[in-house]
């Protein structure tokens, strides 16, 4: 019997989904030479989840440290704390830790430096080699006393000649504020060619290959990861690329997550100054600030600039422990729109003065927007809303309220508001865009037609969960064996975050004589966060990757495979693993159109 609704379907056979993991997360240590007296120690996270903004490809993680053993030994980054047990115990296999003379600390966050603390305790003696920052957040984060030396741009750290090999190791640093934290320091080892750069250029890549032996597999984590981290920083970015012109050839990037960067080192750099320089030419951008260090603001407001890029305007993280009045000042001043987090109610006076000179520095033209830092004794988030409003500024997008500790559905809030607001910024051109077709050629163009279709995702469980959906037309077949195709996804989508490679999501497809209704629900304007299937007939558990519509002709469960990267859209190739038809004598709604720059 034919099904003449995808209602009776949520029963029929279909593959299921695969079945959520629930042993508890694996994680392993791999200690490898990677070069003459150079040892990475790895720390591998398979499990770590996509949770966290960042970690958006599921394919884990991987903390890594380097020991270089010139005359003297330093020891590049350490571990998470999750890893205490295992990673000192190689480390000690490697070396006694008492022996160990320098710690460098590229940066503070506690997945490379949560071991600091128990590296102390076995070498009280060590000397902690940082930028100046970091040592100032060290001594807030370990209340003891160590030794250090702040380092800046040009400075060097002799190792000296290992006895063995008769290489002589220097370590050059160069400041490379931002990426992704304020404090971060790259080395360079003149001994070796290894160029540490701790989170800049990595991705969040569990596996054993200790090399980027196949570009191809990483690449879209490698994006993910500058998207999320480094593009919002992105004239940083080009700062220390600069830097890293002055130096010799570099022979490897020992990033601190992920494959270490050796056999494509000029993909990647390239990719990284394409990048950043597409992001930085000079025009409108978006100055969100956010406080190193204090609750939760780092994750989001990564969250927000994620969304705002998505939108192709500019924008620009800004510290407000970091940085000086001046350029704080500025960075404000001349910003086009500022996100402001809630800050602690009874800052200390560095904090405080940051805080006036940051509204000394608004502008009344400007877009103004806040979020909560869930910092635990935060200023009530109206009353920073007020604050910022104080000239008459205009409101890009109502404050994100944050009442628990942030989950997947605030981290998708953010993102969407940010886009919301990229959006406002890039109006005008999005509008001179779609003026500037040639007639002709566009009423051609528009002679493309396509059906109709309602892509929907929902991922996670619980608290965790994200959900998505957009009418799309832009839709092919692609492929016979495995059955696939490609749907064009603007770059701006909300659902977008939920089409990465590995994802799954459903084609519910429109009938002809009833699609009126679902396309006049999905093409409303959906305030950030909303759930875009209230009211909606929809059947979970038939698919996997998303909600089925009750009302639609048929449907297709897919799975991500390739995402290749257009000028406006990202052309997403899936392969289909199942589906269904509700009523095989009805047709599929045809999108006809007048004009090609319009869906
Ligand atoms: C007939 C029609 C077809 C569309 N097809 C596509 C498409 O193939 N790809 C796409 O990215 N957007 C397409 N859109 C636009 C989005 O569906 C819609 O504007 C979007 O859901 C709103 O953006 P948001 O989901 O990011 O809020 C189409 C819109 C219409 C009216």
């Amino acid at each position: 019997m034919v099904p003449t609704s995808l209602a009776s379907l949520s029963d029929s056979p279909g593959t299921s989904p695969p079945a959520g993991p629930t042993a508890p997360p694996r994680l392993s240590l791999q200690v490898a030479p990677i070069a003459t007296d150079t040892t990475t120690i790895r720390s591998l996270d398979w499990d770590r989840s996509r949770f966290d903004i960042e970690f958006g490809l599921r394919n884990g993680t991987t903390y890594n440290a380097f020991l270089v053993r010139g005359e003297k030994t330093a020891l590049i980054d350490s571990s998470h704390l999750k890893f205490a047990d295992t990673w000192l115990a190689a480390l000690e296999q490697q070396i006694d830790p008492a022996a160990i003379d320098h710690l460098i600390v590229s940066h503070t966050e506690p997945d490379h430096s949560g071991l600091i603390g128990h590296l102390l305790e076995r070498n009280p003696e060590i000397e902690i080699v940082a930028s100046k920052v970091a040592i100032q957040f060290l001594e807030n984060q370990l209340h003891r006393p160590f030794r250090s030396r702040a380092v800046k741009s040009g400075d060097s750290l002799e190792l000296g000649t290992n006895p063995s090999s008769g290489t002589d190791h220097r370590l050059e640093f160069l400041s490379a504020p931002n990426l992704h934290w304020p404090d971060t320091i790259f080395s360079f080892d003149h001994g070796s060619g290894i160029l540490y750069t701790c989170d800049a250029f990595g991705l969040h890549y569990c596996s054993e290959e200790l090399f980027d032996s196949d570009p191809g597999a990483i690449a879209p984590d490698f994006r993910f990861y500058y998207d999320c981290l480094m593009g919002p920083n992105a004239r940083s970015v080009l700062q220390a690329l600069k830097r890293m012109e002055a130096l010799p050839p570099i022979q490897t990037i020992a990033v601190g997550h992920g494959p270490l960067l050796r056999h494509h080192l000029d993909l990647w750099v390239g990719d990284y100054r394409d990048w950043s320089s597409g992001r930085s030419k000079g025009e409108a951008y978006t100055a969100v600030c956010y406080l190193s260090q204090y609750g939760f603001c780092d994750r989001i407001s990564q969250a927000i600039a994620r969304g705002i890029g998505k939108a192709e305007a500019q924008v620009q993280l800004v510290d407000l422990r970091a940085s000086d009045a001046q350029e704080l000042a500025a960075l404000v001043g001349e910003a086009s729109a500022v996100v402001v987090p809630t800050w602690p109610a009874e800052p200390e006076a560095e904090l405080q003065a940051s805080i006036g000179t940051l509204l000394a520095a608004l502008q009344p033209g400007q877009w103004v927007a806040c979020y909560d830092a869930y910092g635990g004794n935060d200023e009530p988030i109206d009353t920073v809303a007020s604050q910022l409003r104080s000239l008459g500024q205009k409101q890009a997008f109502e404050p994100l309220r944050i009442r628990q500790v942030p989950l997947a559905e605030d981290y998708q809030r953010c993102e969407e508001a940010g886009t919301d607001l990229g959006q406002l910024l890039t109006r005008d051109r999005t509008i001179a865009a779609m003026k500037s077709l040639d007639g002709d050629l566009d009423k051609a163009l528009g002679r493309l037609s396509g059906g109709l279709y309602v892509v929907t995702a929902r991922q996670g469980e619980g608290e965790s969960q994200r959900s998505g959906a957009m009418v799309a037309s832009w839709v092919s077949q692609a492929s016979f064996e495995p059955p696939g195709l490609t749907v064009a996804v603007a770059r701006d989508r909300a659902i977008e975050a939920l089409l990465q490679v590995g994802d799954r999501f459903v084609l519910n497809v429109l009938r002809e004589d009833n699609h009126q209704q679902l396309l006049r629900h999905f093409l409303r304007r959906f305030p950030p966060g909303a759930d875009r299937f209230a009211g909606v007939n929809t059947l979970d558990g038939v698919a996997a990757g998303g909600p089925v519509l009750g009302d639609a002709l048929a449907y297709l469960g897919c799975r991500v495979a390739q995402r290749l990267e257009g000028p406006d859209h990202w052309i997403i190739y899936a392969v289909v693993e199942q589906g269904n038809v509700a009523d095989t004598t009805a047709t599929t709604a045809v999108h006809h159109r007048k004009v090609g720059n319009h869906y």
